[in-house]
């Protein structure tokens, strides 16, 4: 059977999906519980990382290393930086960057690593069958690139400059650690977020008030893509 590794950054991401399986086991490493379980023909391995980009590094290497995933999908929030996004929308992720990488005084483009790209592609097939889960669904993914980093982004000029930079239509804080681990690791994986806030300066306030709600629709978007996989 094979196995497929869901991944949210904050508990509130993952518990519409452990409401959903109803019955997982609990598997503690490394400072995360990974909840297992299955669907129809697939073993199913939960887990939420904690925030940020080194968490999600973590929790990604231990989801493929030690349970062997043979995908990895990645389900949360996101910050929306393209205009034409609004709370609750759902984005699928084409690459991923990180906007807070920057060794320019060696001459290298912003978010640039020597040996590793800008820009990191997710897996066309999952991206495929996720645009199938969401046609079905009457669903309008937004297709695009998200850039991470290790902060929250609630100001118009900062989210300006991630825009301007890297042309990326939302903002947050895993997604790139998922395609680093993941495309390293030969693991196809794709990110989906639903929007929780604009990335402005009321961002907080929005998030606070959109997380549970926006996660849930990012959760139930994955349980689509579970069923589209079959
Ligand atoms: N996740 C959700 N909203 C975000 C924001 N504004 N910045 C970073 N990560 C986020």
């Amino acid at each position: 059977m094979k196995t497929i590794g869901i991944i949210g950054a904050m508990r509130e991401e993952i518990t519409p999906l452990l409401d959903f399986f109803k019955k997982y086991e609990e598997i503690k490493i490394g400072g995360n519980s990974f909840y297992t379980t299955t669907y129809k023909n697939y073993n199913i391995v939960i887990a939420y990382s904690k925030i940020g980009k080194i968490h999600a590094a973590l929790t990604c290497s231990t989801i493929a290393l030690h349970f062997h995933a043979d995908y990895i999908i990645f389900t949360g929030v996101a910050g929306g930086l393209s205009s034409d996004l609004k709370v609750g929308d759902i984005v699928l992720a084409s690459s991923l960057c990180q906007y807070d990488v920057d060794i320019s005084a060696f001459g290298h483009p912003l978010g640039f690593i020597p040996e590793s790209k800008l820009y990191i592609d997710t897996d066309s097939n999952l991206n495929e069958i996720a645009k199938k889960a969401a046609i079905k669904q009457n669903i309008k993914l937004k297709y695009g690139i998200i850039a991470s980093g290790d902060s929250f982004i609630s100001s118009a000029t900062k989210k300006q400059w991630i825009i301007d930079k890297f042309n990326a239509c939302a903002v947050e804080m895993e997604g790139a650690s998922i395609a680093v681990v993941s495309s390293l690791l030969n693991i196809p994986f794709c990110i989906i977020r639903a929007i929780s806030d604009s990335a402005d300066d009321n961002a907080d306030i929005s998030f606070d008030e959109f997380l549970v709600d926006s996660a849930k629709r990012s959760a139930a978007f994955i349980i689509s893509i579970l069923d589209e996989i079959q």
